[in-house]
């Protein structure tokens, strides 16, 4: 059993995780209107990814024998202007994440619950991942995606991303 803070704070990254599922999905969307395949494959991966992160919490709060509470999930917003715009509110949506996250961490300490506290390593990792990732290629954008020939292959790299299920 998980403590009602606990619950509550597990159900509120549930939503998150599902909420950033949505954003990537209209990234994707997004990106494939304009051209852009490989960087929709990427956000499409990435929204996978999200649903994956959002049900490993969902089994975790239902495992302790405890309650989801699946909230309303926000409509995605997000400014099209530029990839480069777009990757670096990727990263800015994901540092909020981080904080989500530590701040996960930090509730389960003060309630002495352990085992979350262990369970939301994992997802401190992933974090970890998530924001180097993103900064690379954001990084890739600035130094040559003013240029139409070096963006077509970032694109063609961006395709080559498979998704790998998460047993859950
Ligand atoms: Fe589930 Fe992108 O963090």
């Amino acid at each position: 059993m998980i403590s009602d803070k606990v619950r509550d704070i597990l159900n509120e990254q549930i939503n998150k995780e599902f909420y950033s599922a949505y954003l990537y999905l209209s990234m994707s969307a997004y990106f494939s209107e304009i051209g852009l395949y490989g960087f929709s494959n990427w956000a499409k991966i990435q929204s996978k990814e999200e649903i994956d992160h959002g049900m490993i919490l969902f089994e975790y709060v239902l495992g302790r024998n405890s309650q989801v509470h699946l909230g309303q999930i926000s409509t995605p917003s997000f400014d099209l202007n530029s990839p480069l715009d777009v990757f670096e509110q990727i990263y800015m949506h994901e540092r909020s994440i981080t904080e989500a996250i530590d701040c996960v961490a930090h509730m389960t300490e003060g309630e002495c619950d352990l085992a979350t506290r262990n369970f939301i390593d994992w997802y401190l990792n992933e974090q970890i991942e998530e924001e180097a990732e993103v900064s690379r290629i954001i990084a890739k954008l600035k130094a040559f995606g003013a240029e139409k020939s070096a963006l077509y292959l970032i694109d063609r790299e961006l395709s080559a991303r498979e998704y790998s299920p998460i047993d859950y």
